[in-house]
């Protein structure tokens, strides 16, 4: 097992996503078969042997520590489907529930259940069908509906049965999504939405406070640094205010 640094992982995925980064360097982890697994997913994606991708993604899984910790499941997704995971997120290295690339940041939680929509079917179009406005179903490149990307802050949480529909394209630095929302706008940074649509319900500091934490940018530091001061880095930031949710 061989730890990543940050440069080693700047060098081996082009266009990494800057949330991979943090500030000690050694975050993510990567087997000794990083490279053949990659190479034997590359294969099964071009003859379009699904099983044998899905059952490569679990093995580096298994073999990297899990979704936290695994750099090769995120080489993966960030190639082949431009999914862009930061260090410690989880819950999203499904490219069927998050399509069309995604940038999620670090310390994100995702419920296996969320699911991401990026395109709508055309609305003032003849028909809505995808055989009218699909390049894939052969119709003309000039009808293909625009794809809009999902960026999802750091430390996000994202509870379950959540949809996130086009309209919704970004998810704020430490916001709350309750579960079953249905999520069709921009989230604001440490807010906590819930509903269909999902409407703000409060924020999880005063606007201080909010302030000082994404200035602090603690989310660029690892979780051992962050547990050695954990009770200090709260005084500083939340100066007593602990506004968590049960
Ligand atoms: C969003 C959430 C974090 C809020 O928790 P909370 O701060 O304890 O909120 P409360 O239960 O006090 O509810 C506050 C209000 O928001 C409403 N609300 C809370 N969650 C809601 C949800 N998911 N959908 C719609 N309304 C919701 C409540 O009905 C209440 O409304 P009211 O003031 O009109 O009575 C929580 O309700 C939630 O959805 N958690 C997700 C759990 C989950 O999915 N876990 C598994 C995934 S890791």
């Amino acid at each position: 097992m061989i730890s990543i640094t940050q440069q080693g992982l700047d060098r081996a995925i082009p266009g990494v996503p800057v949330a991979t980064r943090g500030k000690k360097g050694i975050e993510l982890r990567r087997c000794a078969v990083s490279k053949p697994l990659s190479m034997l997913y590359r294969w099964s994606s071009r003859i379009g042997s699904h099983r044998v991708m899905q059952s490569i993604m679990q093995l580096a899984l298994k073999l990297e520590g899990g979704e936290f910790l695994s750099y090769t499941a995120r080489e993966l997704v960030s190639r082949h489907y431009r999914l862009d995971i930061g260090a410690y997120s989880y819950g999203c290295f499904d490219p069927i529930r998050f399509p069309d690339g995604a940038h999620v940041g670090r310390y994100v939680s995702i419920a296996s259940s969320v699911r991401s929509y990026r395109r709508n079917h055309p609305a003032r179009s003849l028909s809505t069908h995808p055989l009218f406005f699909s390049s894939r179903c052969g119709a003309s490149q000039s009808r293909e509906m625009p794809t809009r990307k999902l960026c999802i802050g750091h430390d996000a949480w994202i509870g379950a049965h959540v949809v996130i529909l086009p309209g919704c394209q970004h998810i704020g630095i430490g916001a709350i999504v309750g579960a079953g929302s249905v999520v069709t706008r921009d989230v604001e940074p440490y807010t906590i939405v819930a509903g269909n649509p999902a409407k703000p319900i409060r924020k999880r500091f005063d606007t201080k406070t909010i302030e000082r934490l994404l200035q602090s940018r603690w989310w660029e530091n690892d979780p051992a640094s962050l547990q050695s001061e954990l009770e200090e880095r709260e005084k500083l930031c939340l100066e007593g205010e602990r506004g968590g949710v049960s």
